[in-house]
């Protein structure tokens, strides 16, 4: 995908943090991109600032990746609008943290159903799509879906399914000349856990190398395909 002007990307979870930053990376490389957020005035302000900034129009959706349904509408609507579709970003997530007492049965249902159940729903109501055009799937994974630890049980297994799901998944679909990646960040400045990103958070990755990573993954040679990726802070605190 050398050239990425008028490209149509879909990203869920856009209106702040990870998939903020990829949206605005992809507007500014001229790809036309719908964000999706549980909140519709969230969606719609943020892809106003990033219209704004960019060089191709991104449009707010309200979608909860939880609803099968509601994907599809979402997905059926960007298609709607500009007849196609060359990536999905399924990145939308939660975090729940907590010992196995801690933890509520409510906060792990809605833990697995946002990061694993979410991506799921994301890709197979964008494949259909995908294949007509030979596009791109990114998932958002994390560190914590190959690194396990303390109070992580909730999200480690649904991050570890998201791994998991989106290896396999990439070997069904390369038959279709749809690559498939996940991506797996450490710590990243963004809203995650009901975070406010601040100076303290310099060392970070930032929301904007999330979204380099992805245009550069685009513009990856097709036969090559970088399928699981972590990434990291440089230098993170000293413990
Ligand atoms: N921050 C990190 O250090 C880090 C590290 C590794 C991986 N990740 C992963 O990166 C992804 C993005 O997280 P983030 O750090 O960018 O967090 P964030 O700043 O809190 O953003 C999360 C986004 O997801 C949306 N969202 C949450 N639940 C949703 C649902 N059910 N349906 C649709 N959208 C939903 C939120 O919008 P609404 O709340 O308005 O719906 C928001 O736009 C997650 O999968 C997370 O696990 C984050």
């Amino acid at each position: 995908m050398n050239d990425l002007n008028n490209k149509v990307a879909f990203v869920t979870g856009g209106s702040k943090g990870i998939g903020y930053g990829v949206a605005a990376a992809l507007s500014a490389k001229g790809v036309r991109v719908g964000i999706t957020s549980r909140h519709l005035d969230e969606a719609e302000k943020a892809a106003r600032e990033i219209t704004a900034n960019g060089k191709a129009e991104v449009i707010g959706l309200e979608a909860d990746v939880r609803d099968f349904d509601s994907q599809k509408s979402a997905i059926g609507k960007v298609v709607e609008k500009w007849g196609q579709l060359d990536v999905l970003v399924a990145n939308a997530g939660v975090g729940h943290f907590g010992s196995i007492e801690e933890l509520t049965p409510e906060q792990w249902q809605q833990t697995i159903d946002t990061n694993l159940t979410g991506v799921f729903y994301s890709l197979k109501a964008s494949v259909p799509y995908l294949k007509k055009t030979g596009g791109y799937i990114f998932t958002i994974s994390s560190l914590a879906g190959t690194n396990f630890f303390a109070g992580g049980s909730a999200y480690n297994a649904s991050k570890f399914g998201v791994t998991g799901f989106t290896q396999a998944a990439m070997l069904d679909l390369r038959n279709y000349d749809i690559k498939v990646t996940t991506i797996m960040p450490g710590s990243v400045a963004t809203h995650f856990n009901d975070h406010t990103p601040s100076d303290e958070d310099a060392w970070k990755i930032q929301i904007e190398d999330i979204g380099e990573l992805v245009v550069d993954l685009l513009k990856m040679n097709q036969r090559a395909l970088p399928s699981k990726i972590e990434i990291r802070p440089t230098k993170p605190p000293q413990k």
